[in-house]
């Protein structure tokens, strides 16, 4: 590592030399992040690097190999997906976040499953006040949504469960620019500032560095560099040197090699 990171605050999240992959072959290794609470915490990588590998260990759709995950102090580890959920992981995957053929209404009301009563209505009023455009499609099936949209209902949706730790694996990926904003702004209201821990796989570099407190940067499965969002702000080529493209500026990605 090249930062110090003794200025973080305690860890929510601490994943802790965590290696994963498909059929036991290790595509992520070796990898330690951590994610505090009220904190927005970035990582990069060229398509391909493991990022949303990582994050399937870290929820639990695949097993550690090595390391440890950890939330609040519970090691999670050896916990499957719906435990971890019950431990406050809240996921937005990049795909197959809402269910298109139910309504906004009903994909809302799934994300708030096992609440009732005043505390349901509570739920709902919170996650539309965040995403006011929701409101007015309510009663639309998801599949017709705008791509903005659905992102925003996949969003509001795991929001509906009050995670303490949301992850999100690109959720601005193929919008336009001034929608992934609103996104992000919601991400960032709903998420960070309401005091949660934020985990956020983001092409959109520039953007995401503006939100995030601080920034990991994988490639080939391996942890390059990481530092606050000031300090790799600060470094000229982060694109170029880290990100397999030109300019560290705002990209339009849609260009995940998988679509996982
Ligand atoms: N279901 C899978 N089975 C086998 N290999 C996979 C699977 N999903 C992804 N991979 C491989 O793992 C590597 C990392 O993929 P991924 O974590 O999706 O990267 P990123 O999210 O950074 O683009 C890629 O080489 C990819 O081909
Ligand atoms: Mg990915």
């Amino acid at each position: 590592m090249v930062f110090a990171m003794g200025e973080r605050a305690q860890a929510f999240l601490d994943v802790s030399g965590v290696s994963s992959g498909y059929n036991r072959v290790p595509i992520v290794k070796n990898v330690s992040i951590q994610v505090a609470l009220g904190e927005i915490v970035l990582i990069m990588g060229p398509n391909g690097a493991g990022k949303s590998t990582l994050i399937k260990a870290i929820t639990g759709e695949l097993p550690a190999l090595t390391g440890h995950v950890s939330i609040d102090g519970v090691d999670v580890t050896s916990m499957g997906e719906e435990d971890r959920v019950n431990h406050g992981i809240g996921y937005v995957p990049q795909s197959k976040d809402v269910f298109p053929p139910l309504t906004v209404q009903e994909n809302i009301e799934m994300g708030g499953y096992g609440f009732k009563g005043k505390d349901l209505k509570d739920r709902e009023e919170e996650v539309f006040a965040l995403f006011p455009q929701l409101l007015t499609s309510r009663r639309r099936a998801a599949r017709t949504l705008s791509g903005g949209e659905r992102k925003m209902l996949g969003i509001a949706r795991a929001l509906m469960a009050r995670p303490r730790l949301l992850i999100l694996d690109e959720p601005t990926a193929n919008l336009a620019p001034l929608i992934a904003e609103k996104v992000l702004q919601g991400i960032v209201a709903g998420g960070a500032g309401a005091g949660r821990a934020v985990l956020l796989i983001e092409q959109r570099v520039s953007l995401g560095l503006e939100v995030a407190s601080w920034g990991y940067i994988l490639t080939d499965g391996q942890l390059k560099l990481d530092g606050s969002a000031e300090e790799l702000r600060a470094i000229p080529d982060l694109g170029k040197l880290f990100l397999g493209r030109g300019t560290a500026g705002p990209v339009l990605s849609g260009s995940s090699g998988s679509s996982q």
